[in-house]
Parts: C-alpha cells; structure tokens; sequence
C-alpha cells in the first residue's frame, strides 16, 4: 500500500456504574472490527475508549452500596477492561475520565470558551430535595404528568401522553432519592452559547461526516435557533468542579466526550505518539483521521455540542460520527424476565465470544437501523456459516496434507482463475469493510465459501485418496483447497480475530498481522502445521443455560421456586436502593370508599407501537365486562408473563384519552418505576370482578 492513513478511532464510554451488556457490545464490536481491518489494511490505527465515571447516578450508586465513587469506578473500571478483553475488543487505551489529564483537559477547554465569550451565566429554578439537600436531575423526580394527569412519570416526559415539560412543572413530584417532595430554588448555572457555532455546525453537518439521517435529524433543532446548553451541576456531585465557580461542577456530558481525548494523551505519554496530529485542526488539508462510533441516542451530544466545543476551543474536528442503531433479542427490547438482558459475562459464561462477533457482523450495516439478535437465526447461521461452510474447507483438506504428504503443500496451483477470483474479491471486500458493510462482506464472504466447498466436493479428495496413483491430484486439490479456506479466514479475520490465531497457528502466513491484507500470493511448496479442530458448533443447551443465568442473575432461587410452585412467573428485579415515600395526607373513609377497586384477569397483553413504556391490557373484570388498559410497565414485564394474571384495576376512574387510545382504569403497582415496578396480585380464590375492600 502507498499511502498509510493514520486514524484515530473511538467508542462511546461506558458508565461506570453498571457491567457491560450484549446492547453495548453491538457497538465496540462494530467499532473493533472497523479498527482491525484497518490494522491488517496496514492503516495506523488507535483505538482509545474509557470509563465515563462522573455524574449523579454513579455518585449515588457509589452511596448505596456504601462505597466511595472511586473505589466504584475502579472496580467496575476491572470488569469492564475483562469484559472487553474476553470479547477481543482490543482499545489501544482503556482509561477512566476521572483521570488528571481529563481534568487538565476540560479545564483548559472551559477556560476557553469562557475567555471567548462562549459562556453565559444565568439564574435557574430546579428542583431541589430538601432532606437529601441537593439539586435533582430530571430523572431522579417522579411524579403525575402535568398534561394528562398520568401518575409515575419521570421529571422530564411523560410516557403516557408523550409530553415533555420540566420537573418543575409535574404534579405531587416526589424525590426518587429521598422520598421528599422536592421544593423548587434557584441557582446560578453556566451556559454554553451553541447558537454561536450555527453556521460551523451546519456546514460541518453537510460535509459528509455523518450519516444523511443524521445530519437531517439535527438540523431540524436550527430551525427555532439552537438552543443554550447548560454545563454545570451544583454541589454536591461527582465530578471537576468549575475552575472560577466554587461549589459548580462540569456536567458530566461536558466532560465525557473530553475523555476520548484524554485517553489518547495517556496513550501518547505510553507510547510517544504525537498528540498533536491527532487533535490540532491540520492546516494542510486532514493527515491523520477522527473517527467516532455512537448509538443513535446520543448523538445530539456527537454531532452538535461536541464539535462546536471542539471548533471553539482549537480542537480538529472529527471526520466521522458513526451511529449504530439498537439491539433487540428475538424481536423484543431485552427483557430481564425472558432471561434476554445478557451481561457480556454471562454470555462468555456458556458461549463462544467470537459467535456473537460473527453474528452482529452479519447484521450490520452502515446505516442506523436497530438489530435483532434472534437466537434460533443465530446458532442456524453460526453452524452453517462458520462451521458448515468455512471451517469444514480446513477439515476435509488440511487431514491429507499431514498425513500423505508431511504437511508439504503442491509447488503449483490447482486452478488459478478460481484462486484469482477469491485474490480479488478482496479489494471488494475492503471496500465493504471500510463502508462499514460488513452484513454485504459477510455475504460475500459466505458466497466465496460455497464456491470453495463446491470446489471440492466436485474434486471428492476423499474418493482420489483411495485411489492409486493419484497421490499428485490429491494433494493439489488439498493445496487449493488450503489456500482458498486462508483467504476466507484473512477475510474473516477483522470479525474473528480467534480463528485467524488459531488458523495461524497451522499455516505459514499471517492473517491479522499490520497489513496482512495486502498479501494474497498464494501458499506454495510450503509446510504446514498439523491441524488442529478450529471451532465448535453451537450447542442448544448452552444458549438455554444462558438465558437461564440471566434469568437468575438477580433472582435468588428460593423465591423463584415458590414462584412456580404458585404458577405465577415472578419478575426477578435489580435490588432495591430507594427510600420508602412518606404517607401521604389522612383522607375520610367516604373518601376511600368512592375507589373502586376491582379484581381483573389480563387476559391479553401486548407492546405498543411507538410507546417506549407502555403495555396495552384487555383487563377482565367479570361478566364480560373487558376494559382496555395502558399501564407503563413494559420495562418491568414481557407480555406474556402478564398474560392470565390476576391482578387489581381502579375500575371507577374517568377513561382517559391518550396519544394510543382510551385508557379506562389503571392497575396497581408498586416500585419507583423502570423495570423496579410489580403489579399487585391478589391470593388464590379471589375471581374477576371481586371488588376489593
Ligand atoms: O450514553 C452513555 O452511555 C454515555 N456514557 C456515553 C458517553 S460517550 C462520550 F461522550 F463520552
Ligand atoms: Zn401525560
């Protein structure tokens, strides 16, 4: 190759208060075989990536487990590096953002912007827990939706109604840390002044450095002029204080994307690496490359105020904002309950990291399109594919070649114009690669390989062998069979760093070795190791163990047999670290008396298109009379574990009309929300229609 690009690549952080799950790893397994292919191209390539360890929810976690946030994000940094490390993603730097050189950093780029004129500072109303005595982030205040009224929504949109609006404005807000009812008080808050960069952002928008969806996505939001962006948190939080305002913290958003570049300073001060080329704007046309791979949820965050902060304070822009789409697992959002919420480590547990690799692969293409994982398709397209039709090439060949003739393969090639056909796929294939087209190269790949097994199983080696005479065809046809399986494997190599090693191991060439790409001359005269087995089918048993770890993950197995003995399939849940809400104010008994409270079956359950929360319930309340629920409970339960339940509806409440339809009634539930919610369930006797006293 000419001309060696040099190109640093990043993926979104992890926080740091939770363990890497099979979602996430659609996303660092992307960006890794994107990183690879590079490498084996003979590109430079770094791969830098972190911790994102600051923000509430890690102080507060950090809290609860009694613990302080440091001590957290150094254990959850461990498992994360293993995690990762077990799935062959291979950063070039795994670090932390609460790291010195991300303090120096945002420092360094707050001040520049201040200096600038980039920053404004003004007086905000937010919600504010008097008994905790600290500022709420919108997702720490619930209460009723001030449009429709919906009990249980979150500070910053209601999942009923699709309103959004600010903690502030919700009806009997409750805080989700200490149970207090929130008091609304000002404060100063820094602003960062993005309307500033609009004509940067628009024209950065239209260069290509993202996808098209993308790009139309954000330039919607100039329309009514871009709005300020608040950088700052009040004490206490965990976080970089503000250099000139004592008691004001970088919000964490501020300085998590700055942790790509203080990753990439750590890897320098390692490796003596000029930092510059890699982060100055280059004068002379870009030399080295910025590449970023994001979910689609966030990149408002990649794509509007991370480069204007970039362009603002002499940072190079990024050349490519890359956005994946979701994971779904057989259809379905992951889902605790099903066992489909797979934590990385659970998978490596009982499966092949390497099968997920190949398998998302296949799925993904350059757009922003979610995923789904379908575990029957998996292990069908992981045995066929990867056992049936490229590793079986190796079985049927590389067993002949040991034992007939040394391991020595022919000094001339078979069938040249085949071998050319598979040299040259390979431009093609590059070309895919750094499309990120892997499903089409994945396609393609699967299409060279039934030519390779169509090859042979014409040629029948098996027969030649047995035939005197024969000896120079046999091991000919051996040869070109070897030599088509290695180009499949290089080709293979960016998704299946494993296999590459192991076929590495028994034939003389290099797969994933700084530019192994470019050399595709084929394996002649030369000797082989003997061969040994390079990859297992699927087993059934261990995809059903799995879910069934994950099922268990959080559920102790006590009440998990009870549950079944009682026929009821009981959610397991994450443990509970909320305080008990206060009782509310006391009411008369007539007051009671007007609820209606009733014993319903759910006779039918079902997901609601375009609603993040909801399930829609067909409640029956007895004598035919069936009513029609929204409950937000669809992160808590699967359908069909509802299905067939008894629970309590409030049967006298005024339908509500909402985004989906009419609402008329509500069940009870309990739990501060998200998947820590469970539906009341009367005990055995109580029928449909039962009113409850
Ligand atoms: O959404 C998230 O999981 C964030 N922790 C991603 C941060 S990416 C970068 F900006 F740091
Ligand atoms: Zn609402």
């Amino acid at each position: 190759m000419d001309h060696k690009r040099k190109i640093l690549v990043t993926s979104a952080l992890p926080y740091a208060n939770g363990p890497i799950h099979i979602g996430h790893l659609v996303e660092y397994i992307q960006t890794d075989i994107w990183v690879r292919f590079q490498k084996i191209q003979g590109n430079e390539c770094h791969y830098v990536c972190a911790d994102d360890a600051h923000g509430t929810p890690i102080m507060l976690r950090a809290r609860a487990e009694g613990i302080t946030p440091e001590e957290l994000i150094d254990k959850t940094h461990e498992e994360h590096s293993r995690d990762f490390a077990d799935f062959q993603v291979a950063f070039d730097n795994y670090y932390t953002t609460h790291s010195p050189e991300n303090r120096e950093i945002a420092e360094g780029i707050y001040l520049k912007l201040r200096d600038r004129g980039h920053i404004e500072t003004r007086m905000v109303k937010q919600a504010y827990d008097p008994q905790a005595e600290m500022f709420l982030p919108d997702r720490f205040v619930k209460g009723e939706c001030p449009e429709c009224g919906a009990a249980d929504q979150y500070g910053d949109s209601c999942d009923a109604c699709g309103s959004t609006y600010s903690p502030t404005d919700l009806k009997n807000p409750v805080s989700a840390v200490s149970g207090a009812t929130p008091v609304e008080k000002a404060s100063e808050q820094y602003f960062f002044k993005l309307g500033h960069f609009e004509d940067m952002l628009s024209k950065w928008l239209d260069s290509g450095a993202v996808q098209p969806e993308i790009a139309n996505k954000q330039k919607e939001l100039f329309e009514d002029g871009l709005r300020d962006w608040d950088i700052s948190r009040n004490a206490p939080y965990w976080g970089f204080e503000i250099p000139d305002a004592p008691g004001k913290y970088f919000y964490v958003w501020l300085d998590a994307p700055m942790g790509y570049i203080a990753s990439f300073k750590n890897l320098c001060a390692k490796t003596g690496l000029d930092f510059d080329e890699y982060w100055r704007p280059n004068e002379n046309g870009d030399e080295t490359e910025l590449v970023h791979f994001i979910g689609k949820d966030i990149a408002r965050f990649h794509t509007l105020f991370w480069p204007a902060v970039l362009h603002a304070s002499d940072y190079r822009l990024p050349n490519y904002v890359h956005c994946h789409g979701f994971l779904t697992v057989d259809g379905a959002k992951m889902s605790k309950s099903r066992g489909t919420f797979i934590k990385a480590r659970t998978w490596l547990d009982h499966l092949d990291p390497e099968y997920l690799r190949y398998y998302f692969a296949a799925k993904l293409g350059s757009g922003v399109d979610d995923i789904d994982l379908n575990l029957e398709d998996f292990s069908a397209r992981v045995n066929s594919d990867l056992v049936g039709k490229v590793v079986n090439i190796a079985s049927r060949c590389a067993g002949f070649i040991n034992k007939r003739f040394d391991g020595r393969l022919s000094p001339t090639l078979a069938e040249p114009d085949l071998y050319q056909q598979f040299e040259q796929a390979g431009d093609e294939l590059a070309a895919l690669y750094e499309a990120r087209e892997y499903n089409r190269a994945m396609r393609e790949i699967m299409a060279l390989a039934d030519k390779a097994n169509q090859y042979i199983d014409e040629q029948k080696p098996w027969v030649v062998a047995k035939e005197q005479g024969r000896e120079q065809e046999l091991q000919d046809i051996c040869s070109m069979g070897l030599n088509l399986f290695r180009l499949l494997t290089l080709y293979l190599a960016p998704v299946l760093p494993g296999l590459a090693a192991r076929v590495e191991a028994f034939l003389p060439v290099s797969l994933s070795g700084a530019g192994a790409w470019s050399d595709r001359e084929p394996m002649l005269d030369m000797e082989i190791s003997p061969f040994k087995h390079l990859m297992q089918r699927v087993d059934p048993k261990k995809i059903d163990a799995m879910l069934e770890a994950s099922r268990e993950n959080l559920e102790p197995l006590s009440t998990k047999a009870a549950s079944q003995k009682a026929g009821v399939k009981k959610e397991p849940r994450t443990k509970m670290t909320q305080t008990i809400e206060p009782i509310a104010d006391t009411i008369e008994y007539d007051d009671f008396a007007k609820i209606d409270l009733r014993i319903a079956r759910i006779v039918k359950a079902a997901h609601v298109e375009g609603a993040d929360k909801l399930l829609q319930l067909t409640l029956d309340i007895g004598e035919e009379n069936t009513r029609n629920v929204f409950a937000g409970i669809k992160a808590a339960y699967a359908p069909e574990d509802l299905e067939g339940r008894l629970t309590v509806m409030v049967a006298n409440l005024a339908p509500r009309k909402m985004r989906f339809g009419l609402s008329e009634g509500m069940v009870l539930a309990t739990g501060p929300g998200g998947a820590d919610l469970w539906i009341l369930s009367p005990d055995e006797g109580a029928q449909p229609g039962m009113r409850v006293k």
